[in-house]
């Protein structure tokens, strides 16, 4: 029985994760998860996980050595994977400090305290058997690619990966070049700074210490459980309660969206499968520009409601209203990296995983969840939530 201590579990990919573990292992495995709960984590979003008796929850802050070394000393977990971190770029811009001291000083003391709970007695470098360390980064740490072509062109990939991802015969492509896991990092905001400065602590942890850690760098991840401050949950929102639709510049940047779950199947698979002391980019293989998701969102929801007449009273707004019309081209995010694009072709070769969902597929499931999940949209934005943001905030 594999034991994981999920860290920002109550967070959107990390319950995502959670969920798909549960799915796919059942009761095999045991889970511990670690999270602060700050605005971003909700523990309505895993209430049916924390029922069984096989997930355990702590409320606690991946800073703190004690509580971060009891769940070490007493759940002694095989797999640790860390989510838990400030996530918001635009956050970020307000306040660096707060994303410095989660995203770096926090992933050191989970590694500091994996170290001192996996190693053998009496040695200084060789661990238990079947243990590892997965810190969750991201594509932002490669920096920012040009946008090379006004629309979408085929994207070429090796007969190896096509032979992998042979379920997906719509790869597109804004640009001739791509990050893969050895294009240098150059991290252009706040909150991507402090990712990579996570990523250099972790793999010196692997080269100083030989603690067995992987790096999973996936892009823009999308789907159920999205707190609402990102793009896509977003727009949904604000067409929803009748707001408009702020669209950062021209709308023109790229990002390459893949689906939460078959972010989670990559872990997974990394976790149990990956080389000790790699790094595996995850992406969706679905560079879209900002401007199309947004549209694409409309198109949906309005579809959506002309087709099944029980969401209308969902919608504040008329439906005749839903139209592109609602988008505002607002002043542009400082520093904005225009564009992000993941070979995935590492991970494809090595482990035979792809990006399953194709964008359609992953975006219709996406809006419907959120119209059948109103309450979850409710509960997150709610004063709590709120109140909370400005607290922790308000000095940093
Ligand atoms: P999220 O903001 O939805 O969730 C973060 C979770 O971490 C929340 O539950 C929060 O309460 C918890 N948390 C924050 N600070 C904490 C602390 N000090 N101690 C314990 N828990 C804390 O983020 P997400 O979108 O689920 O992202 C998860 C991870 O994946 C992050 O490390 C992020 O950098 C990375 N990532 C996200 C995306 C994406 O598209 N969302 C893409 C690439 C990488
Ligand atoms: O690429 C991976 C990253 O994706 C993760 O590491 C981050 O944690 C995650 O937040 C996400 O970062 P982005 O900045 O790409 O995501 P966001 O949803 O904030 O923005 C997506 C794009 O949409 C980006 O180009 C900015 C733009 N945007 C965003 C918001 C919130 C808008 O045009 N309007 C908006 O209101």
């Amino acid at each position: 029985m594999k034991k994981y201590l999920v860290t920002g579990g109550a967070g959107f990919i990390g319950a995502n994760f959670v969920k798909y573990l549960l799915d796919t292992h059942g009761d095999e495995i045991s889970i511990h998860v670690l999270d602060a709960l700050t605005y971003a984590g909700n523990l309505m979003t895993i209430a049916d996980e924390l029922k069984r008796d096989n997930v355990e929850f702590t409320r606690g802050d991946i800073l703190d050595a004690e509580t971060v070394g009891r769940i070490f000393d007493e759940f002694d977990p095989d797999y640790v994977v860390n989510f838990a971190a400030e996530s918001h770029v635009d956050r970020s811009i307000e306040h660096p400090r707060l994303f410095l001291e989660t995203n770096i000083l926090g992933t050191q003391n989970m590694l500091d305290q994996a170290r001192r709970s996996w190693l053998m007695p009496g040695t200084k470098d060789t661990y238990r058997p079947g243990k590892r360390f997965l810190q969750i980064s991201t594509d932002e740490v490669y920096g920012s690619l040009p946008r090379e072509f006004d629309t979408p062109q085929p994207l070429a990939v090796s007969a190896e990966v096509a032979k992998v991802a042979s379920g997906r015969t719509d790869l597109h492509t804004f640009g001739k070049e791509m990050f893969t896991e050895d294009t240098p990092l150059a991290p252009r905001s706040p909150y991507s700074a402090a990712k990579t400065g996570a990523d250099l602590i972790t793999l010196a942890y692997h080269e100083t210490y030989g603690l067995p850690v992987n790096i999973t760098r996936c892009s823009n991840n999308y789907g159920p459980y999205h707190f609402p401050e990102k793009l896509i949950p977003l727009i949904i929102n604000n067409i929803l309660t009748g707001r408009r639709l702020p669209v950062y510049g021209r709308g023109e940047n790229v990002r390459d969206w893949l689906y939460v779950t078959d972010h989670a199947k990559a872990i997974d698979m990394v976790l149990r499968h990956g080389r000790v002391g790699e790094v595996y980019n995850v992406g969706g293989f679905n560079e879209a520009a900002n401007i199309d998701i947004v549209r694409t969102i409309i198109d949906t929801i309005s579809r959506l409601m002309h087709d099944n007449p029980g969401y209308m009273p969902l919608l504040k707004r008329p439906l005749d209203e839903v139209t592109y019309d609602l988008i505002d081209f607002v002043t542009d995010r400082p520093g904005h990296d225009m564009r992000y694009a993941i070979d995935p072709s590492k991970i494809a070769t090595e482990l035979g995983w792809y990006p399953e969902t194709p964008f359609k597929e992953g975006i219709e499931k996406t809006v419907r969840w959120y119209l059948d999940n109103q309450p979850w949209m409710e509960s997150v934005t709610s004063g709590e939530y709120q109140n909370y943001y400005r607290q922790m905030y308000s000095d940093r």
